[in-house]
């Protein structure tokens, strides 16, 4: 016990902040250190709890404060995310499943991460599964994805196809279905962002399709709403890799009389994808 006390007041921890104990197993620096040997990620619910234990102001983080002993910097802040690390779409889903997601994967059935073929030069993003996707795991296998493959065959594309530029690569910004199918939080979102940002980098499409709201507020951390950002390009992340906001086929099947805007943005996909050939 004496020998714990010492080793947090070298941390840096050398005053009490909260009335009630913090747990270690839920602090950033564990998670941290967690992370580095197993890739789990600290649950959405963690990080404002460790923020809460992480010590304030002159033993904060040394970027603010100038303060460059070792022991002083909050681990958590300064490691790069595991997902980073993946070298291969494997890896990365293996690290995403492992990610402490609490109660959503609790509340899952299956892991839902991807479908088509990686490497595909169209990599298309949904929002999450629903209940066929969470029970067959496999993204937009519902009536939407239904849809989505119609259209998708549209304009030439399969999932099944063997060459770059006549397949398609699916995912969503979540892995597991939000019980009753409701919107992701932006907890959630951010705890998978950079799985999903990894995602992207690995699969190395040619263009984006995003659909709905949720992977636009998500990859361009635009907040305009689908109805403005559709049918315009984006670019998206260091590369600028090309990406079409447009509306989710779950969307379209409620409302058929917006179907002309979702084939124009389609149709704009499909000329960048022959000018990126
Ligand atoms: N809606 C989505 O956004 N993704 C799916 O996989 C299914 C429905």
């Amino acid at each position: 016990m004496r020998d714990a006390l010492a080793w947090q007041i070298e941390l840096g921890a050398d005053e009490a902040i909260g009335d009630s104990p913090v747990s270690r197993f839920d602090s950033a620096a564990s998670a941290a250190r967690e992370r580095g040997n197993t890739g789990a990620q600290p649950s959405p619910q963690a990080a404002p709890r460790a923020a809460a234990a992480a010590p304030r102001g002159r033993e904060g983080d040394t970027r603010e404060t100038g303060d460059a002993r070792p022991g002083r910097v909050f681990a958590a802040a300064q490691l790069p995310h595991p997902a980073e690390t993946a070298d291969s779409i494997d890896a990365l889903a293996a690290l995403c499943e492992a990610c402490d997601a609490g109660d959503l994967k609790a509340g899952a059935r299956n892991f839902c991460f991807a479908d088509g073929r990686p490497g595909a030069s169209l990599m298309v993003i949904g929002e999450a599964p629903g209940a066929e996707e969470d029970r067959l795991a496999r993204p937009f296998v519902g009536r939407a994805g239904q849809l989505l493959d119609s259209m998708l065959a549209a304009i030439g594309r399969t999932r099944e196809a063997e060459t770059p530029d006549r397949a398609v690569y699916i995912a969503n910004i979540l892995p597991w279905r939000p019980a009753g199918n409701r919107t992701p939080t932006e907890a959630e979102m951010a705890l998978f962002l950079p799985f999903v940002e990894r995602h992207i980098a690995l699969a190395d499409p040619a263009v984006l399709l995003l659909l709905g709201n949720t992977p636009v507020r998500a990859l361009l951390e635009d907040r305009r709403g689908i109805t403005r950002t559709r049918g315009t390009w984006q670019a998206h992340g260091p590369t600028g890799i090309r990406a079409m906001p447009s509306f989710h086929p779950a969307f379209l099947l409620r409302t058929p009389s917006r179907k002309k805007e979702a084939w124009a943005d389609l149709l704009a996909v499909s000329v960048a994808l022959e000018e990126a050939r």
